[in-house]
């Protein structure tokens, strides 16, 4: 059989595609590992793949920055003649980033079966460009491999037939578990010159960070929390223009930092009093931490982290006040965790993506 074909592309992409990778190799399943060249920076790309034992990729499409629509054409090009090349009885997609629809959108019109890790999360928010991702590859995807149960839900009312949806929990978290004892907190607060606590920024949402007014309406809230206490922001290069005009550096306890490897990051994260974010991965990595999460943001597509987590949603207006909430609280250290955020999701994937293959072959 020819190998199954991984897309990734993204930066979120490379901690959730490292567990089903080597769960599948495990099985001995022949795959191919595609980066399309989304994002590639070293630390946006080639860092993870060092940190988290990714194979090196098998082809990279090196499509890099554009348009949504430059962007997502270029890869589906670069992909239509790979799949077409090798074949592939599978193609895997990961999460709601532009290679992800494009890879989804590609393999459907040539009849070859998708696989989505990460389905059927929604903010119900079109006007975020990851909630279109997330509902064409839904609609195109024969395998939905949910995180949490909410998502079966979602994906049952949008028409899925029930028996191509698998509750296998969270990729992403068995990243995060496998590399617990490589989170080293003194030596990430050494590096940043962390006496005391300190919060971790993390802002990438283009309706946070495009434009001028949000980004000073943002500065402003940093520069207040940072009168509290110190600041840590690994700024995603999306941002950095608009943020750095707004005045992010005319604070001496911000902080501003290139983005980080996974390991000093999550290494910053586990030490942190409170995240204050609008990631979708943070927002489940700091449930399974224990870590306070603040999400600036109206909406998420990952519930879960507010009902079984440590996560709330925050506007620029009530952001300091749920901080300073956070840290009058007392830490008990106690919290849960959702339903199969138990480190196990990548060989539950391994197993349906075995059991989809033979049922083919
Ligand atoms: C993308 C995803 C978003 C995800 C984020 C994770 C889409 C539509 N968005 O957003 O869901 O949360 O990745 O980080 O797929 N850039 C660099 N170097 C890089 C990559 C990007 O400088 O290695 C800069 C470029 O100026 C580029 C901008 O960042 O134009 C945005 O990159 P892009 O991949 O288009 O979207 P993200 O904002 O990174
Ligand atoms: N991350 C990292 N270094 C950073 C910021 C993020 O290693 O400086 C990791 C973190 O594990 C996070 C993942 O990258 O969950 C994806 O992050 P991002 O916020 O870019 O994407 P999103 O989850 O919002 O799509």
């Amino acid at each position: 059989m020819s190998p199954v074909i991984h897309v990734t592309g993204a930066r979120p992409n490379f901690p959730k595609a490292a567990p089903v990778l080597a769960a599948l190799q495990a099985r001995g399943i022949e795959q191919m590992l595609v980066h399309t060249g989304q994002h590639y920076d070293d630390k946006m790309s080639e860092i993870f793949f060092r940190e988290l034992g990714l194979p090196q990729p098998d082809v990279n499409l090196g499509v890099g920055s554009g348009s949504h629509a430059v962007q997502t054409a270029a890869i589906m090009v670069g992909l239509e003649e790979l799949f077409i090349k090798h074949q592939p009885p599978l193609v895997i997609v990961y999460g709601d980033v532009n290679s992800t629809v494009a890879a989804a959108l590609v393999a459907s019109k040539l009849h070859i079966p998708v696989a989505h890790v990460e389905a059927g999360l929604r903010s119900f928010d079109m006007t975020m460009p990851e909630e279109v991702n997330r509902r064409l590859t839904d609609q195109l995807s024969d395998v939905l491999l949910v995180t949490s149960e909410d998502a079966i839900g979602h994906l049952t009312s949008e028409g899925v037939d029930a028996d191509r949806i698998h509750f296998v929990g969270n990729s992403m978290i068995d990243t995060l578990l496998a590399h617990l004892d490589s989170f080293d907190v003194d030596k990430a607060r050494a590096a940043y010159l962390l006496n005391g606590p300190y919060v971790v920024a993390t802002l990438h949402r283009p309706a946070n960070v495009d434009s001028m007014e949000s980004a000073r309406e943002l500065v402003e809230v940093l520069h207040q929390i940072a009168d509290r206490l110190d600041v840590v922001f690994p700024l995603h290069p999306r941002g950095r223009a608009t943020l750095e005009a707004a005045g992010l550096l005319d604070h001496q306890r911000v902080h501003v930092v290139d983005p980080l490897g996974y390991t000093e990051f999550i290494s910053l994260v586990r030490g942190s009093s409170a995240v204050v974010t609008d990631s979708g991965g943070v927002q489940e990595e700091t449930t399974v931490l224990g870590v306070p999460c603040l999400t600036l943001r109206p909406n998420t597509e990952r519930p879960v982290t507010i009902t079984n987590g440590t996560n709330q949603l925050v506007t620029t207006q009530s952001v300091i006040g749920a901080l300073d909430a956070v840290l009058a609280a007392p830490q008990t250290g106690e919290h849960a965790v959702p339903e199969l955020w138990d480190g196990k999701a990548g060989p539950r994937i391994a197993d349906v993506i075995e059991n989809f293959l033979r049922g083919r072959s």
